[in-house]
């Protein structure tokens, strides 16, 4: 396994994702990780990654020392290589714009890190290699034992190695597909270099999975949370694998779902899988305390809470349950982790099951921990689950009560349900569900005119929110064809009473956010 630490670049999870694509197992840990806890994780290479410090600014941080004894080759990415060149005896040069983009390095030396990994051959004969750069400061002198391997006109040492000690540093970032040959790069690094073998496939991750559960759990029953989402439901298949009816799910329907959801997942897990599965149909009691309430952050409130309850009152009625499982995954746990290290991470507040009352007792169990969302999915199709649920757009937890732009009422939410399923429906006929990354209806509380035969008459709008991104954090509207949307607002104009007008949002986020509310 491999080690990489952190900086506090927003690239190492991406780092972490690749490494792992390679079928290298690997853990983030923030850069002052303790000497004897490098030591206990044993790892066959370490990565050190970028950050958003100068490495010339007093105080800013260094890898431990440690890193540099155990033997085991380095490579230092982008920061991770300046800390490296600076604490063993170079020298770098600070400088305040930092340049961001395309850059063709020059390979120049022989190394057994970069030779055969190029993408094209200058007219003079040299390598050359296409990357994405990213630089303001920059080493301007080599530690001892260190040579160029790569340099471009204004990064004279844009790659360095000492082939000794197995420790590389490059300037550019491999982990981002803009630079073409980075999987090549980081696999030579990892497979080569450091000699890991690519052991972590899905097959793997789900054998290695199961053993740890029935470790932790024994022959104990287990209790989760099952909402019909992506992490849930690869929890709930792999611990139905794992310990079959030790396992019991508790699904809540909170009247806030999707067209048909419940039935679904009922038929899913409970119908085809055999797994125990509860259902809550607590629809009134979500409904009758929305009642009247408008504000936003007081619905989602409302709906937590209230979600809480109804699943407690589940679990209680259940004998001897020992376990509460969780689709805890692996950015949750990296983001708390870097907090409590005092770096500013923005802290994310997970709809999972966070305030049942202590005297529940349970233990947790996790079993998505250490995985990103790309690999549950993968396990999650491994797991024999639809790709279409795996793959599926992602759902709030307060579900529709926050597309509904006013007090829940249950004539809101039907029309809002029907709406957003002729959406999603017409999405996947004309094959656009996947190129969108969320797509949904909302329900605005607005009276708009319209005329049927002669008569004006006053109905509700709805709005068609669609759009592209990666991480969620910013946003594109989707550009979806006129014709595809016009086919989805004649049928929604037409199949749904009460509905007079449809909108399509052409907002990006920022300053947008994705939901209306
Ligand atoms: P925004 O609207 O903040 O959405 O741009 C970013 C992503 O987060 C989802 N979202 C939520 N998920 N509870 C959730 O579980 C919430 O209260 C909530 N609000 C927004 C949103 O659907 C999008 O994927």
């Amino acid at each position: 396994r491999i080690l990489i630490l952190d900086f506090g670049s927003q690239y190492t999870q991406l780092i972490a994702r690749r490494v792992r694509e390679i079928g290298v197992y690997c853990e983030i840990h923030p850069w002052d990780m303790e000497a004897e806890a490098i030591r206990a994780f044993a790892p066959k290479g370490i990565i050190l990654a970028g950050g958003p410090e100068s490495v010339t600014a007093e105080g800013s941080p260094r890898a431990p020392e440690l890193v540099f004894e155990l033997g085991v080759p380095v490579l230092g990415i982008c920061y991770g290589m300046q800390t490296m060149a600076t604490q063993l005896g170079g020298r770098v040069e600070g400088s305040d714009v930092r340049e961001f983009g395309y850059a063709c390095v020059d390979l120049v030396g022989k190394s057994a890190f970069l030779d055969g990994i190029e993408d094209a051959v200058a007219d003079d004969g040299v390598l050359t290699l296409d990357v994405w750069m990213s630089h303001g400061d920059k080493v301007i002198a080599l530690p001892e034992g260190f040579k160029v391997i790569a340099s471009t006109p204004s990064c004279a040492i844009a790659a360095m190695a000492d082939e000794n000690r197995r420790f590389y540093g490059v300037q550019f970032h491999p982990e981002v597909t803009h630079t073409k040959q980075g999987l090549r790069i980081l696999s030579r690094f990892l497979l080569e270099i450091c000699a890991c073998e690519a052991l972590w496939t899905p097959a793997h991750i789900v054998e290695d999975a199961i053993a740890r559960v029935r470790a932790q759990v024994g022959d104990a029953k287990v209790l989760l949370g099952l909402s019909g989402g992506v992490d849930s439901s690869v929890v709930a298949a792999l611990l139905h694998k794992a310990i079959g009816d030790q396992l019991t799910c508790v699904f809540v329907d909170n009247g806030l779902l999707r067209l048909h959801e419940g039935d679904q997942v009922m038929a899913m897990f409970a119908e085809n899988m055999g797994v125990k599965v509860i259902r809550a149909n607590a629809q009134d009691k979500f409904l009758s305390r929305l009642l009247g309430v408008t504000d936003p952050e007081a619905k989602r409130k409302i709906i937590g809470r209230t979600f809480i309850e109804v699943f407690d009152e589940e679990a209680t009625k259940l004998e001897g349950i020992k376990f509460l499982a969780q689709g805890t995954i692996y950015p949750d746990v990296i983001e708390s982790a870097a907090t409590k290290n005092g770096k500013a991470h923005v802290i994310k507040s997970h709809h999972n099951v966070g305030g049942l009352p202590e005297d529940m007792a349970f233990e947790l169990v996790e079993p998505l921990r250490e995985l990103f969302k790309d690999e549950v999915r993968k396990i999650g199709l491994e797991l024999g689950l639809p790709y279409d649920m795996v793959y599926r757009h992602p759902f709030p937890g307060p579900g529709l009560g926050v597309r509904i732009l006013a007090e829940v009422r249950k004539e809101y939410a039907d029309i809002l349900r029907h709406a957003d399923h002729i959406f999603i429906e017409e999405l996947r006929k004309a094959d656009l569900y996947h190129k969108t990354s969320q797509a949904f209806a909302v329900f605005l509380p607005i009276k708009s005119v319209g005329v049927v035969g002669d008569a004006r008459r006053y109905e509700w709008v709805i709005a068609l929110r669609a759009v592209e991104t990666i991480d969620f954090m910013t946003a594109r509207w989707a550009h979806l064809p006129y014709e595809f949307l016009e086919k989805v607002s004649n049928r929604i104009i037409n199949e749904i009473s009460g509905v007079s007008r449809v909108t399509y949002d052409i907002s990006s986020k920022p300053p947008a956010t994705i939901e209306w509310e």
